[in-house]
């Protein structure tokens, strides 16, 4: 059967020489030197490795679009749309959001803190417990932000 089958493909051959031609072409090109996944090779791969001393160093905690979207998305039911402390969830908590334009307060707490206190969650860092713990929802760069963010909102820094 397969001694039939392979004859009948070199007939086949015979008949159409330009199909030979046309296998010889795709073999070949299967086993050339040139690998076809080399040669999509992003361009960056071929800059050289060199430090930019020049280039600013990206500054993971910076406020952006995305940042003020991730607020007002997962923090302004608590802490209010321009983070007084009044949301509307506000009246049902039993310790008052946090006010993040609350300078007086916030200059008390470094960043560090901060960031803990939403990736950990209030009561991980001594709060209450109705502050949610974010860690399993955003990066550690979107947490970051949000902390950069209220930094913005107080417009203060830690002392
Ligand atoms: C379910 C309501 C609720 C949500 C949602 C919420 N918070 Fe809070 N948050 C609180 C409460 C309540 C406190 C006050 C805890 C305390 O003072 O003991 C607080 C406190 C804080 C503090 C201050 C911690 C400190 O050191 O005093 C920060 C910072 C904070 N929240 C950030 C956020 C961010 C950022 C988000 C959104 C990603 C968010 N919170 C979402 C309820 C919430």
């Amino acid at each position: 059967m397969i001694l039939n089958k392979k004859t009948k493909f070199l007939k086949t051959l015979e008949f159409f020489p330009e199909l030979s031609l046309f296998l010889a072409l795709i073999i070949l090109s299967g086993c050339g030197s040139e690998n076809p996944t080399q040669q999509v090779k992003p361009p960056a791969e071929a800059v050289p490795v060199v430090p930019d001393r020049s280039a600013p160093v990206v500054n993971v905690s910076q406020v952006t679009e995305e940042t003020r979207q991730t607020y007002q998305w997962y923090c302004t039911q608590c802490h209010g749309e321009k983070g007084h402390g009044n949301g509307v969830n506000a009246p049902h908590l039993v310790v008052p959001p946090r006010d993040h334009t609350k300078a007086s307060y916030l200059e008390t707490r470094s960043d560090e803190q901060l960031f803990e206190a939403i990736k950990l969650g209030g009561l991980a860092v001594g709060r209450a417990p109705c502050m949610p713990a974010w860690g399993n929802t955003f990066e550690d760069k979107t947490i970051h932000s949000l902390v950069s963010y209220i930094r913005e909102l107080c417009d203060c820094e830690a002392l």
